[in-house]
């Protein structure tokens, strides 16, 4: 987990407007920049997309992400602070995902970081993506406050969270996949489907046209509050090979709305068993509208926050220990969760 403290990004530079944090997060296939107020007021959230830029290679394709991730970067910053009516002067700190992701377009992220911080003398905010996630429930409107148990489900986490404090020292990990993330799951079965790529909301579109109970799709029994969806493809797999594919065209519904029944069963029924008090989901695969209404008791992160975006590295900044140079020039991206 990351290396902050309690202490929070900032050095107080107000300039006539309020003073705002600017967000980068460059981990995966989103380019995205957000301005956030230190109260936890979204002045502005962009996100770009390349979805379709790797849709057509099935999966996200590192080098390409990096290359457009440059591309991107600048504009996507400006379009921020425009939206936001804000300028860099208004910035009492820089905030950006140093890890975990593909490390090329991370690096990418934390380059234009590091050069506006340094530009600008503002303190430079290292945020893990997966405190950012959790952090994306720490915003206004309607903030959350700690101790609550948090699933965090991306397509490269899934992670069940004991959150006892904002920072990212104050959270545990209770659980975690033993093999694939939910949403590489739900991936992988839309590729299996013949659904277009990135296949979570593909398969929460069609799964409602079908039968969720027409496939008795098994739930992986791991001990504890570890989760397993390996077995759960290979058994989708099984079922669209023993089709024609006539029939397959016909039960394709009935697969999708089988295959999530199973993941969100897994899902809702680990945290079910983790929560004791407040329970709450973050992360791309909590926008799943049965996960959601799987869970309602459970506080879900807004649907424009669920996947990758800047405004949560933004909100973790918050609860996050700046740095200064010449500390924040030397900041590394890192892979795999630190
Ligand atoms: O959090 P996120 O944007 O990126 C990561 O940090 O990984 O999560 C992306 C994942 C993808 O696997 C995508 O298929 C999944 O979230 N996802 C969904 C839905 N929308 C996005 N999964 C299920 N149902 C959805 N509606
Ligand atoms: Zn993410």
């Amino acid at each position: 987990m990351g290396e902050g403290r309690t202490a929070g990004a900032g050095g107080g530079r107000e300039r006539g407007g309020r003073a705002v944090i600017l967000g980068i997060e460059t981990s995966c296939d989103e380019t995205a920049a957000a301005v956030v107020e230190r109260d936890g007021r979204v002045r502005s959230n962009v996100v770009s997309s390349q979805a379709e830029l790797h849709a057509r290679y099935g999966g996200v394709v590192p080098e390409l992400a990096s290359r457009r991730h440059l591309e991107l970067v600048s504009p996507v910053v400006r379009e921020a602070l425009d939206r936001a009516g804000a300028s860099l002067g208004d910035a009492e700190a820089v905030a950006v995902t140093a890890g975990p992701g593909l490390v090329g377009a991370l690096l990418v992220g934390l380059s234009a970081a590091k050069a506006l911080a340094w530009a600008r003398g503002l303190p430079l905010a290292p945020v893990d993506h997966l405190h950012g996630h959790v952090a994306s429930l720490f915003l206004e409107p309607r903030p959350l406050d700690p101790p609550f148990t948090c699933l965090l489900a991306s397509g490269g986490h899934t992670l069940l969270l004991d959150v006892r404090d904002r920072a990212w020292e104050g959270v545990r990990v209770l659980g975690t996949t033993l093999d694939d993330a939910a949403g590489e799951a739900f991936d992988k079965g839309a590729r299996l489907l013949g659904l277009p790529y990135p296949g979570g909301a593909a398969i929460d579109r069609l799964a409602r046209e079908g039968d969720p109970e027409a496939y008795a799709f098994p739930v992986a029994r791991v001990p504890g509050l570890d989760f397993s969806f390996s077995g759960l493809k290979t058994a989708l797999l099984y079922a669209v090979r023993d089709l024609p594919p006539a029939e397959l065209e016909v039960r394709r519904a009935d697969l999708a709305a089988s295959y999530q029944r199973a993941i969100v069963r897994a899902l809702a029924g680990r945290l079910e068993a983790a929560a004791s008090g407040t329970a709450a989901i973050v992360g791309g695969v909590a926008a799943n509208s049965e996960l959601r209404s799987a869970l309602p008791d459970a506080v879900a992160a807004p649907l424009e926050l669920c996947s990758d975006n800047a405004a949560m590295i933004a909100s973790a900044a918050r609860y996050t220990r700046a740095l200064t140079p010449p500390e924040s020039l030397v900041l590394d991206a890192y892979a795999t969760a630190a």
